[in-house]
């Protein structure tokens, strides 16, 4: 066995699996420690790094290590189409609370109250590093550092705070609670301390979370339609914060 297939094996259990070059280009370029990298074709994996993600591509070559399509395919579930797979270290709770608990704030944390889809919580840590959210808080039963949560979130759980946490443990900073029957979002200005909560695909806001609001606030929608989906819930929330002064920045 050669070496960076025996560091897989050893690393393999306690890492956070980044599946395709997307994953691997996003964790690097957000300060991830990456122990290992493999792929099956690493000319064409450098070519694509020349081409999408020059900056990064310094850090890549070095890492990078050619195995064969066999090997690969026992290291991971199923083959990612860029062939490229690597292990990184998960940032500790401790530091992702720190950075949770930290005021003054410049962006919101988002706050997914018991999610049950983990294609949705994917989404959302996505949208959270592209407004350059503070975090991403989860209540309940579902880990935001699954791996089909990280697959969907495409390494990007490492440009923001990600952490599950119960709602009395809440970042600080006044609760907006996204809810139909709140206050019209379009007449409010949503503040960068914000702690912006949704609530489950299936119940909505939990009682508890609802007790916790500052306010309630809605998403214009008109009246047969019942709710959003979660994650386009948090789209929107988040570019009205970046509409209304927030801003992601271009640098
Ligand atoms: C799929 S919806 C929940 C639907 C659920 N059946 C319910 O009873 O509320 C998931 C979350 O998205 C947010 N959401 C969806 N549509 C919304 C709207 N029009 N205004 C404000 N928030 C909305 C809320 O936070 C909601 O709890």
């Amino acid at each position: 066995m050669n070496e960076p297939v025996r560091v897989w094996r050893r690393l393999a259990d306690t890492s956070v699996l980044l599946d395709g070059f997307h994953a691997l280009k996003h964790a690097v370029r957000f300060g991830a420690e990456v122990p290992v990298a493999v792929t099956t074709d690493r000319r064409a994996a450098l070519a694509l790094a020349d081409e999408l993600a020059p900056d990064v591509r310094d850090t890549l070559a070095p890492l990078l290590a050619e195995v064969p399509e066999a090997t690969y395919a026992t290291l991971v579930a199923r083959p990612h189409p860029t062939a490229v797979a690597a292990l990184a270290v998960r940032p500790s709770r401790e530091a992702n609370l720190r950075a949770l608990a930290h005021i003054p704030r410049t962006a919101p944390v988002v706050v997914l109250d018991n999610p049950r889809n983990l294609g949705n919580a994917g989404a959302v840590i996505r949208l959270a590093a592209g407004f350059g959210a503070a975090g991403v808080v989860t209540t309940g039963t579902l880990d935001p550092w699954h791996p089909t949560v990280v697959r969907g979130g495409a390494g990007l759980h490492f440009a923001t705070a990600v952490e599950r946490l119960d709602v009395d443990e809440l970042p600080p900073g006044p609760v907006f609670a996204l809810d139909p029957e709140g206050d019209d979002i379009r007449g409010l200005k949503l503040p960068d301390e914000a702690v912006l909560a949704f609530g489950s695909e299936r119940s909505g806001l939990s009682a508890a979370l609802r007790a916790r609001a500052d306010h309630l606030v809605s998403l214009p929608m008109r009246p047969q339609v019942s709710s959003y989906n979660l994650a386009t819930s948090v789209a929107m929330t988040l570019f009205h914060w970046s509409a209304t002064g927030g801003a992601p920045t271009s640098s």
